[in-house]
C-alpha cells in the first residue's frame, strides 16, 4: 500500500468545489467555507475591457504564470471571433483533439498532421507557446490500434508513434503530456496503474519507455504526467493522490526524464455556493490537494494546472447564482493552487461556452448548455474571467 503523502507546508482551509471526473460527475453538493468577495456584475462585465493589457495572458505573466486555453481546431478555422479571442488572451494553446492518436493516426501505416500543424502555425505566428497533448492515452485511440496492436509490436507502435510526431515539432513545444491518465485505482493493481492496451501489451515499463522516447525525440520540451481526480477532498481522490505521487517517485528514482505534472481541474460548481451557501456533505478540495503539490515539487517537477472547467451540472439553469457560482470555484480553486511557487501554468479546456466538450460528454440533466467556462457563447468575458485574472494578480509578483 502507497505511503500517504506527508504533510507540506499547505495548510488550506477545504474549499467548496465539487470536482467531478470527466466520466462521472459528482453532484455539487458543498458550502461555502470562508467569506466570498464581491464577483464582477454584470454591469462591470459589460463596460470593462479584457484585451491588451487587460487580458489573462498578460495578467498571468506579471505574476510569473503562463494563461492559455485548449483549443478546437473546427473553430479555429471557421468562426474568425473565436479565433480572435484565443489570440487576445493566450499566451500558451494546447489542441483540445488534434494531437492525439486518434486525430494523427487515420491508419496504421500513416499520420495526418493537418490539424496539428495548423495549430502550431496559428501559435507561431501569434508568439504562442504549445503544449502537446498526448503521446499516451487509453482513450482517443483509433479503432485499428486495438485491433492490431499485439505484444510483440506494441512497443515499436508506440516508439514509432513519439518519435514521428514529438521529432517533428522537436525544439517548438513548450511541453508534452507524454502519458495521459495512468492511474486508475479502480482496476485493482497494487501500484494502481490502469489497465490499458498499453499496460497489457507492454507492461508497465511502457511509462518508462514512453517519456524516454520523448525526451530524446524533443530534448527541449518540458515532459509532463497529466491525470485528472485527483483534485478532490474524498478518498477516492486522496487514494488517487498517493498512487500517482508513489508512481512519480518511482520515475524520479529510475532517472525517468520528467519535468511536470498535470493536474487537469475539470471540477464543479457547488451547488449550495449558488444559494447562498449551507453546510451539507461535500466533495471538496483543500489540503489534500495541496499536500500532492507540494509532494511533487519537492521530487523538483514543476506543476501545470492543465484542463480547468466548471461544470455547472448542479445549479438550476435559470437561478441567479449560477454565472457567480462557476466564477467562485474558479476564484477559490486557483487562489489556492497558486498559493504553491510550483504552479507555472493555468490552461483551461476551451475559452468560450460556445465549444465546451462538456456539451457533448455527460451534459445537464435538463439538457441546456452548460456554461463552464470563462466567456459565454456570444464572447462576452463573464463573472468567471474576473474571478481567474484577480485570482492571477493575487499571486504575488512575478518570480
Ligand atoms: C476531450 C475533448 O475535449 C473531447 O472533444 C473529446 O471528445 C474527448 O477528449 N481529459 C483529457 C482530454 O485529457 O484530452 C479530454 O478532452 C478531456 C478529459
Amino acid at each position: 500500500m502507497a505511503a500517504r503523502l506527508s504533510a507540506g507546508a499547505a495548510t488550506a482551509s477545504v474549499l467548496p468545489l465539487a470536482v467531478a471526473g470527466h466520466a462521472c460527475a459528482a453532484a455539487g453538493r458543498a458550502y461555502a467555507a470562508k467569506p466570498r468577495r464581491a464577483t464582477a456584475t454584470s454591469a462591470d462585465v459589460k463596460t470593462e475591457s479584457v484585451t491588451g493589457d487587460a487580458s489573462l495572458g498578460v495578467h498571468a505573466a506579471a505574476h510569473g504564470l503562463l494563461y492559455g486555453c485548449a483549443v478546437n481546431m473546427n473553430a479555429l478555422g471557421a468562426d474568425a471571433a473565436y479565433a480572435a479571442l484565443v489570440r487576445e488572451q493566450c499566451r500558451i494553446v494546447v489542441a483540445e483533439n488534434a494531437m492525439k492518436w486518434g486525430a494523427l493516426r487515420p491508419s496504421a501505416e500513416g499520420f495526418n498532421f493537418d490539424q496539428a500543424d495548423a495549430l502550431v502555425a496559428f501559435a507561431e505566428s501569434n508568439r504562442m507557446k504549445i503544449r502537446g497533448h498526448n503521446l499516451v492515452w487509453h482513450q482517443n485511440n483509433p479503432k485499428w490500434l486495438e485491433a492490431m496492436a499485439t505484444e510483440a509490436n506494441a512497443r515499436e507502435l508506440l516508439v514509432t508513434h513519439i518519435e514521428t510526431v514529438a521529432g517533428r515539432y522537436a525544439g517548438r513545444m513548450h511541453s508534452w503530456d507524454v502519458v495521459n491518465e495512468a492511474i486508475r485505482v479502480e482496476d485493482g493493481r497494487a501500484d494502481g496503474l490502469r489497465n490499458s492496451v498499453w499496460l497489457r501489451l507492454i507492461g508497465e515499463e511502457y511509462i518508462e519507455l514512453a517519456f524516454k522516447t520523448a525526451r530524446e525525440a524533443d530534448p527541449q520540451a518540458l515532459l509532463t504526467y497529466n491525470e485528472y481526480g485527483i483534485e478532490a477532498e474524498t478518498r477516492e481522490g486522496e487514494q488517487k493522490r498517493e498512487a500517482v505521487i508513489e508512481m512519480l517517485r518511482r520515475m524520479v528514482a529510475r532517472r525517468v526524464p520528467l519535468d511536470a505534472v498535470g493536474v487537469q481541474s475539470h471540477i464543479a460548481a457547488a451547488a449550495t455556493v449558488a444559494a447562498g451557501g449551507n453546510k451539507s456533505a461535500a466533495s471538496q478540495v483543500g489540503a489534500g490537494l495541496m499536500r500532492f503539490i507540494a509532494a511533487v515539487r519537492e521530487l523538483g517537477l514543476q506543476v501545470f494546472i492543465t484542463e480547468m472547467d466548471v461544470n455547472d451540472r448542479a445549479l438550476a439553469a435559470d437561478g441567479p447564482g449560477r454565472d457567480a457560482a462557476v466564477a467562485t470555484a474558479y476564484r477559490q480553486y486557483l487562489e489556492l493552487v497558486l498559493g504553491d511557487a510550483a504552479v507555472k501554468a493555468v490552461l483551461t479546456w476551451g475559452i468560450t461556452d460556445r465549444y465546451t466538450w462538456l456539451d457533448h460528454e455527460e451534459g445537464r440533466a435538463d439538457g441546456k448548455a452548460e456554461r463552464p467556462l470563462l466567456f459565454d457563447a456570444a464572447g462576452k468575458a463573464k463573472a468567471a474571467f474576473f474571478a481567474v485574472r484577480e485570482a492571477f494578480d493575487q499571486r504575488g509578483a512575478a518570480s
